[in-house]
């Protein structure tokens, strides 16, 4: 980043441009309401001028006492107020000039072009700011038409009095103000170099706080975090930044988590694989080495590598389903699905299995609208695996599959039984990928532990959640709640109403 690119230098520059132009338009509007004002009064008195020598010169003695007498008065009268008298007659002609000997006003150019005279023509009175030809000295010229004109004994009709003032007094005046007005902006000026960038960096300073801990926090080092101080954006920026830090770090631990499950369910899927795989080898070799021929072993040994080839096979086939469910290339097709008949069907694959272990499949109905919303297929599957489990882990009694609508008019379905039952410690746990209680039991029952995590899956595609409650040595009971009708989008409401 070059040093211009930088924050704190940008603010300083444009806080500082728009610092400087207010000064220079605060210098630059006094200099010009001065200049405004003095004019102005300078104006006012000017005007007073002409207004007094037009009383003064209409006065009755004036038509009667020689001008040679009045010359004098009129100079003098003209020096006390500080300024210029003419007296112009309607051709142009200078009849009289207080700064002008009487006997060589014939030198004098026509006055009658004259910006002030043309005016006062026109408005009556007229103004011109000008340098003297005579001398190089800027002067304020304001003239009075007088149409009537005044008839001066000698001198003849005066159609124009004239008064100027000389504005080089008045440019000292200025000149003092402007060197105050220059000096202290110049002060302003440079003061306000060191006062903004002052205030720049310490504008900038959380600023540049925050995008150090947001580096930080890029190169990975996510336990940085800006210490939020004020309650404005720059603090909700402050925040927000935080709050990302730590779902990052929330983020990463997920992702770690998801790894080690991961590669925790590879080991224990190689291993699950491996175990049948090993035994069947191990029979088959022994077989080959001779057994083949022993009538007392031979049978068995094949009984064995049958178990365990079907056991293999379920074991393939669940972490068929577990990956196409988890991957989500398995997509569910809802339809309105009677249960009873469901699992009626589900009881009618079951029941020699359950007749065997002497086992009754019972159903408590509370309800006799079974209908929901569901994928059978899928649906199928989890009636299965649950009541597959119940009968597998009990040794007498009945399965009971209940339902009941809810308050919420949906349909609960619970699957019960009176089996072993599961101590408190492993009822977090059962849904896990090949969490079994006991091992060997669930092997010998042709289980792979994944049954229950199939149907966790299965029943979260439903937007629903399985719950297990459990007493050692009483029983299980498995529960759910299941949808009657889709979720109907808006618009499909909209049309039923249509
Ligand atoms: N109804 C039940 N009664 C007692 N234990 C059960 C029941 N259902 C499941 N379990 C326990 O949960 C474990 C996981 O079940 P599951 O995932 O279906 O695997 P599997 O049936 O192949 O053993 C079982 O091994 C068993 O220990
Ligand atoms: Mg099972």
């Amino acid at each position: 980043m070059k040093w211009y690119q930088r924050l704190p230098v940008k603010l300083a520059i444009l806080f500082y441009i728009t610092f400087a132009l207010t000064v220079i338009s605060f210098a630059i509007i006094s200099i010009w309401a001065i200049r405004e004002n003095t004019h102005r009064s300078v104006r006012e008195s000017l005007v007073f001028n002409a207004n007094f020598w037009e009383s003064y010169l209409k006065r009755e003695s004036a038509l009667v006492t020689p001008f040679s007498q009045e010359e004098h008065a009129l100079s003098d009268f003209a020096t006390h107020f500080g300024i210029r008298l003419s007296l112009i007659d309607s051709a142009g002609l200078v009849l009289f000039d207080s700064s002008v000997p009487q006997n060589q006003l014939k030198n004098l150019e026509n006055h009658l072009s004259r910006p002030e005279i043309q005016q006062s023509l026109k408005d009556l009175f007229g103004e011109n700011i000008r340098k003297s030809k005579s001398v190089d000295i800027s002067l304020f010229y304001v003239a009075k038409h007088i149409p009537g004109t005044i008839y001066i004994k000698d001198l003849g009709n005066v159609s124009f009095i004239r008064v100027s003032y000389t504005l080089s007094s008045l440019n000292d005046y200025y000149k003092t103000y402007m060197i105050v007005i220059l000096v202290v902006s110049i002060l302003l000026l440079v003061g306000g170099i060191v006062i903004y960038k002052y205030l720049a960096d310490r504008f900038a300073e959380p600023v540049l706080k925050m995008v150090n801990v947001a580096r930080q926090i890029t190169k990975g080092e996510l336990q940085e975090r800006i210490e939020v101080t004020s309650s404005d954006e720059l603090g909700f920026l402050g925040k927000s930044i935080n709050t990302m830090a730590e779902k990052l770090v929330e983020d990463i631990k997920k992702l770690k988590k998801l790894e080690r499950v991961r590669s925790e369910f590879l080991a224990n899927t190689s291993h699950e694989l491996k175990t049948p795989i090993f035994t069947i080898q191990g029979f088959v070799e022994t077989l080959l080495d001779g057994a083949i021929d022993d009538h007392e072993v031979n049978r068995n040994f094949l009984l064995k590598i049958h178990k365990n080839s079907i056991h293999l096979n379920n074991l393939v086939s669940d972490l068929i389903e577990i990956s196409k469910i988890e991957t989500g290339e398995l997509k569910m097709n809802f339809e309105q699905v009677n249960l009873e008949d469901l699992i009626d069907d589900v009881f009618d694959s079951l029941v020699d299995k359950a007749t065997e272990r002497g086992i009754h499949l019972e159903t408590d109905y509370q309800t006799s609208d079974m209908k929901t919303w569901a994928d059978p297929v899928r649906l199928r599957q989890v009636f299965t695996n649950l009541i597959d489990n119940a009968i597998k882990y009990s040794d007498q009694g009945s399965v009971t599959v209940h339902a009941e609508k809810t308050r919420y008019n949906e349909l609960k379905i619970s699957v019960s039984d009176n089996g072993v039952g599961i101590p408190e410690e492993h009822l977090g746990r059962i849904f896990e990928r090949f969490y079994r209680i006991d091992k060997h039991r669930s092997k010998d029952l042709g289980g792979t532990g994944l049954g229950l995590a199939i149907v966790k899956h299965i029943l979260e595609a439903h937007h629903t959640k399985i719950k297990v409650v459990s007493k050692p040595g009483e029983g299980t009971t498995f529960s759910f709640t299941m949808i009657i009708k889709p979720v109907s989008s808006p618009e499909l409401e909209m049309e039923d109403e249509e």
